[in-house]
């Protein structure tokens, strides 16, 4: 049976309603993963849930670990991975609150262990990463929330930022110019090392805050985790129907 791997994100480090049937901890060539990786049942389907930023939440952005994490993922037969990421809306349709199915990425990271080709090559390697969500899996997530009456955002090109500081409403205005709606610092590498190992990625983002410039108050964590918490409470129903349907 097909194994989907869930990574969790911020105010997603536990998966309420999974019926746990294992633990494991994997060792990896690129050191440890951010947590433990947990397998069980979640409706009909066969899941294993990693914590993006740990279990508790500790781990920031720009520490994580994504080369083992979607190495391990991979390595205990993920086929296809959901990824939940928090992030900040930069474009009109993008205000806190929405649920938003990224279809492109420009990359602002740096200095993160990005590309599982680089040491011991036979030959240097580039992959395809035009289209850098599984359309599949975009399509039933998309599907899924349009049965269940769910107001999805169905296109947005996330920006990935290093974090953990957010942006200066220059650098968000930059980044609007470059075509960014989204802006999150846990979108890259993680989907392009899902593209170079070969499994299907796609992401589910919850929009938490309206990136620095956009609105005249401050982002405070107060509202980040308020939005998050309602916004979490919809991804873990969406969830519960996309499981049921693959
Ligand atoms: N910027 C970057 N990452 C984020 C934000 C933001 O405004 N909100 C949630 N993750």
């Amino acid at each position: 049976m097909a194994l989907i791997g869930i990574i969790g994100g911020s105010g997603l480090a536990s998966l309420e309603g999974l019926a746990v049937s294992g633990q494991k901890i994997r060792k990896t060539p690129y050191g440890p993963h951010s947590g433990i990786l947990t397998f069980g049942k979640f409706v009909n389907q066969e899941v294993v849930f990693l914590p993006r930023h740990g279990n508790p939440h500790v781990i920031p952005p720009h520490k994580i670990n994504y080369r083992a994490n979607v190495w391990a993922l991979n390595e205990v037969g993920a086929d296809r991975i959901l990824a939940i990421n928090a992030v900040g809306g930069i474009t009109g349709n993008m205000r806190p609150g929405r649920i938003v199915i990224p279809d492109q990425i420009i990359d602002y990271t740096w200095g993160r262990g990005h590309t599982f080709f680089e040491d011991g090559l036979n030959d240097v390697v580039h992959v395809d990463f035009s289209r850098p969500y599984s359309e599949p899996l975009r399509q039933t997530i998309i599907d899924t929330g349009a049965g269940l009456e769910m107001d999805l955002v169905k296109t947005a090109t996330y920006g990935a930022t290093q974090g953990p500081r957010l942006e200066t409403a220059s650098e968000i205005l930059r980044m609007e110019k470059d075509g960014c709606d989204l802006v999150g610092m846990t979108g890259m590498p993680e989907a392009a090392l899902a593209r170079e190992i070969g499994v299907e990625y796609a992401s589910i983002c919850m929009v938490v805050n309206w990136a620095a410039g956009k609105c005249d108050d401050e982002i405070t964590m107060e509202v980040i985790d308020q939005n998050l918490q309602e916004c979490t409470a919809v991804v873990r129903k969406l969830l519960s129907h996309i499981l049921n349907s693959l």
